[in-house]
């Protein structure tokens, strides 16, 4: 199984994400149009690819005081330590963290209610396999919440601008085919070809305001922005950062980022009868 998604500078990513809410905000929302804001059932929740648990720990937290679950696998160890130590800080009894590969499930069909992947998928090599995996470990009338930065987006843009400033060719669209699972219209597509019912899309954006030097390692580790740095020629890589660094000064002088981000948020049903849904797709 692969780790170490996040080779180096894991905890200033995490760190940052926590500080500055970049991930939180959009998991708060896949959660209000899908398990609500005061849930009223026990849901049994899977969350895909949970990282360090930003949306694990919501979703714990909001399902604790009715006797819900949720139980978060990553491929990443150190992903997974990380979420440890903020489940027991917050002393939540009903968050199981599991060290395990989103691309082989190890659960029984029909187990979970709710199946998250929040900025996950995209990971998957396999996308297509992943949501079929997620309805067949979902309940009948079970819900699937898939999230992605769609294709246009502020942070792509800047990154493809700092590509064509230092080739002077603009880059191709596959980049960003890479790095997102499209617009909604894609992502909705994928849940109905998968095998989802009552498939809707919606669109959340949130502020992103931190100084330019926590953006920049933020992001500069990060698995997207290395597939960027990745479609430049050899001799231009290590002058990325810079690149991006001036593109970003230019536009806030006073040094500080602040962009208004999307993204874009799935909801799936899995059909309550089995229909012509194959619900095996091992069989
Ligand atoms: C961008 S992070 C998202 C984490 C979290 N869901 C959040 O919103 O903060 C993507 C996560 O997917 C995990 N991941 C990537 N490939 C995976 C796989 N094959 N199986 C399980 N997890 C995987 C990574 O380890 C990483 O923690």
């Amino acid at each position: 199984m692969r780790d170490g998604w996040f080779d180096e500078n894991l905890e200033t990513f995490v760190k940052t994400m926590r500080d500055y809410k970049t991930m939180s905000p959009y998991c708060t929302d896949a959660m209000d149009i899908s398990i609500g804001v005061m849930p009223n059932r026990p849901h049994k929740v899977l969350d895909l690819g949970c990282g360090a648990g930003a949306l694990s720990i919501q979703a714990a937290s909001r399902l604790a005081p009715i006797g819900g679950s949720v139980t978060s696998i990553d491929s990443s160890r150190r992903m997974l330590e990380l979420l440890e130590l903020e489940r027991s800080s917050m002393k939540l009894e009903n968050l199981d963290t599991v060290l395990m590969d989103g691309e082989f499930l190890q659960f029984e069909h029909d187990t979970f209610t709710i199946v998250y992947s929040a900025f996950s998928l995209v990971f998957f090599s396999d996308r297509e396999k992943i949501v079929k995996e997620m309805l067949r470990v979902l309940t009948p009338g079970g819900k699937c919440v898939i999230t992605s930065f769609p294709y246009n987006n502020e942070v792509f843009n800047i990154f493809e601008e700092a590509i064509f400033r230092l080739t002077k060719i603009h880059p191709s669209e596959t980049i960003r085919q890479v790095v997102s699972l499209g617009d909604g219209i894609d992502i909705k597509r994928m849940m109905r070809d998968c095998g989802f019912t009552n498939a809707t899309v919606h669109t959340t954006s949130h502020q992103w305001l931190m100084p330019i030097d926590v953006f920049l390692n933020f992001f500069r580790f990060n698995p997207i922005f290395k597939t960027f740095q990745s479609y430049l020629p050899e001799c231009y890589q290590s002058n990325f950062v810079t690149m991006c660094r001036e593109i970003i000064e230019e536009i806030f002088p006073d040094g500080t980022l602040d962009l208004k981000i999307t993204c874009v948020i799935g909801l799936g049903e899995k059909p309550k009868t089995n229909g012509q849904v194959a619900l095996n797709p091992h069989s």
